[in-house]
């Protein structure tokens, strides 16, 4: 085990659980317990609870779940050591003195430490002699000095080797800089080459200053134009912003979405330091959410060509989903926002200040776009317009947004507006009562065939999960019981495996006079973990009574008393037992 039992328990003393994710989730009481909007995926209606009794959290909306350490694993995107780290630098406590450090921990500081030195290297590049072309390029790209500084920009020279032997001189190894992404492999096999070369960079930066990742943009019209850092250990595209650590500073709860590096820099330099960009991917529910975090109305800034328009498109729903109130940029002339403030010289920043304000919320925008496909002189095209229209307002929550749309409609094109609001209504009540009966099927097909010999055996199998379930439970809550279930029951009679690990570690903590759930984190996965925290609070506070822990134990016996299930027939076994079930049913 990687740290002292006691250490990880003065540590999660001293962070108390509900104080740590209060300065991330807002929360409110409820009973004993605290609920608020979960911070891991996009939700209108608190699931996110944090159970005082046992020092966990829990969500039923999306099932992330366990304690302090792995809350701060996964708000943080820290592995298990730093966690660890970051929660005894918060409680101002010493890490004891021979810390574990595992290999991919070791790997991970590594290659933080590689791309900064490699920044360092890349800016010291476009400074020198060597980097006069890419500084011009920047330049003639309307940088200012001081942007070029503020983010870090550089320059990866024309040289098949120029960053792997800088870095190798500063004690890096091969295989750290083939990790980082900033070599790759040559195709002999033998040494090493860099990855980046000739190439104007743009460094990623997360939240706490650490260089992640790299952006090279290539200076002529040849392809790739810009290449990017792949997924290494320190760096996940789909889970970052370009320029969050900057965006996330200034105090606006908005945040502009831009498609690209020089987009966000150039926005930036016009004095709009709440930019970001999504990495040249499409828009993923992580960073979503992740913007949620800092914002509560996200401004889509991307382009207006027609790539630009799809990628707006899918991104809205992602980001309604994430609970952010959206706007979208519309600018002219099909250019992108560094070519529109360009275009404006002196007046980029008022220029583009206006464009923003006059962005209209996602559901104009799509009413727009939607206007656009309809011949309006027509009543027929004002008909299937208003259709049309009264679908995508079907899709909205809230009746009082849904009302300023209507009066909006009915106004322009002077048509009642409860005649508006019925065909609405009517659309809205299909939706539900298709998603009703597609639930409903499901349901039943899950159910089907209950009645045959399968399904007992899958049924019972069922029962007992259930009841092993609840016997770890009653265990963790009455470790004084202990004794009594270990002369009542043993581990091999658990069909479930994972109850059995469960059965097993908490049955030797507890005769080793250890705190039960102490050590989750390192012990078992974020998935176990959540297995674990919703068998322990599915039941809300209703805990087991020794007459139901008797209930348990028979049924455990019975099940396990049973034939073996047919996982671990034999193949001649499964097919006899098939025609035992055919012969049956005849
Ligand atoms: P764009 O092609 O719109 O480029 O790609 P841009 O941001 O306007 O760049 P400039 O102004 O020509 O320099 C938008 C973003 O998509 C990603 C990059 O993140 C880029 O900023 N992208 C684009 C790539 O990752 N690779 C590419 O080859 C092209
Ligand atoms: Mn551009």
């Amino acid at each position: 085990m990687a740290f002292p039992e006691g250490f990880i328990y003065e540590l999660k003393s001293r962070n108390d659980i509900t104080e740590v994710i209060s300065s991330y989730v807002s929360l409110k009481r409820r009973g004993r317990n605290m609920v608020g909007l979960c911070p891991f995926h996009g939700e209108k209606t608190p699931s996110f609870n944090i159970y005082t009794e046992t020092d966990s959290f829990y969500c039923f909306g999306c099932g992330a779940a366990g304690d302090v350490i792995t809350f701060i694993m996964k708000i943080e995107n820290l592995d298990y050591v730093e966690a660890v780290k970051y929660l005894a630098q918060r409680a101002g406590l010493d890490m004891p003195e021979d810390s574990y450090d595992d290999s991919l921990n070791k790997l991970r500081r590594r290659v933080f430490e590689a791309n900064r030195e490699a920044a360092r290297y890349f800016y010291r590049r476009l400074m020198s002699e060597e980097g006069k072309n890419a500084l011009g390029y920047l330049r003639g790209r309307m940088l200012t000095d001081a942007t070029i500084r503020h983010f870090g920009l550089g320059y990866a020279p024309d040289s098949w080797t120029g960053l792997c032997d800088y870095l190798k001189s500063k004690g890096f190894k091969e295989n750290e800089l083939v990790s980082a992404n900033l070599a790759v492999r040559r195709h002999s096999g033998k040494g090493i080459i860099d990855r980046f070369r000739d190439r104007v960079m743009f460094p990623i930066i997360d939240l706490r200053g650490n260089v992640i990742a790299f952006g090279g943009r290539i200076m002529t019209d040849a392809k790739p134009k810009y290449l990017n850092s792949s997924d290494t250990p320190v760096f996940k595209k789909s889970e970052n912003l370009f320029s969050l650590n900057n965006a996330k500073n200034t105090g606006s709860r908005a945040l502009l979405l831009c498609e690209g590096y020089m987009d966000v820099i150039s926005v930036n330099q016009a004095g709009f330091r709440n930019a970001v960009a999504s990495l040249g991917t499409a828009l993923t529910t992580e960073q979503a959410v992740l913007m949620k975090r800092y914002a509560d109305e996200i401004i889509i800034c991307y382009d207006a060509d027609e790539a630009g328009q799809k990628a707006t498109a899918r991104a809205i729903p992602i980001l309604r989903a994430a609970g952010l109130n959206i706007r979208v940029l519309t600018i002219p002339n099909g250019k992108d926002p560094d070519e529109f403030i360009r275009s404006k010289g002196a007046d980029g920043p008022a220029a583009f200040r206006a464009i923003i304000e006059a962005s209209g919320n996602d559901v104009d925008y799509r009413l727009q776009k939607l206007r656009s496909e309809f011949n309006l002189a027509v009543s027929d095209g004002v008909v299937d317009y208003l259709e049309a229209a009264a679908h995508l307002m079907a899709e909205i929550e809230s009746p009082i947004e849904r009302d300023v749309y209507v009066s909006k409609l009915s106004k322009e094109f002077g048509v009642d507006k409860n005649a508006l609001l019925l065909q609405i209504e009517t659309i809205s009540k299909r939706r539900r009562r298709d998603s009703r009966r597609r639930e409903a099927r499901q349901l039943q097909s899950e159910l089907s065939g209950r009645d045959d010999k399968l399904d007992k055996e899958h049924r019972s199998r069922l029962k007992s999960t259930a009841a092993e379930e609840s016997l770890v439970v009653y265990l963790i809550n009455n470790p004084d019981s202990l004794s009594y279930i270990n002369s009542q029951i043993s581990a091999e009679q658990f069909q479930n495996a994972l109850m059995k690990r469960f059965f097993v570690y908490f049955s030797n903590r507890i005769s080793e006079g250890l705190e039960p759930l102490n050590n989750i984190t390192a012990d078992f996965s974020t998935d176990e973990q959540s297995v674990l925290y919703r068998i322990l609070h599915q039941n809300g506070s209703v805990a087991p009574t020794p007459r139901s822990l008797r209930e348990y134990i028979e049924v455990i016996e019975r099940e396990s008393r049973r034939p073996s299930d047919k996982k671990s027939m034999s193949s001649e076994q499964i097919s006899s037992y098939f025609d035992r079930i055919r012969r049956d049913k005849e």
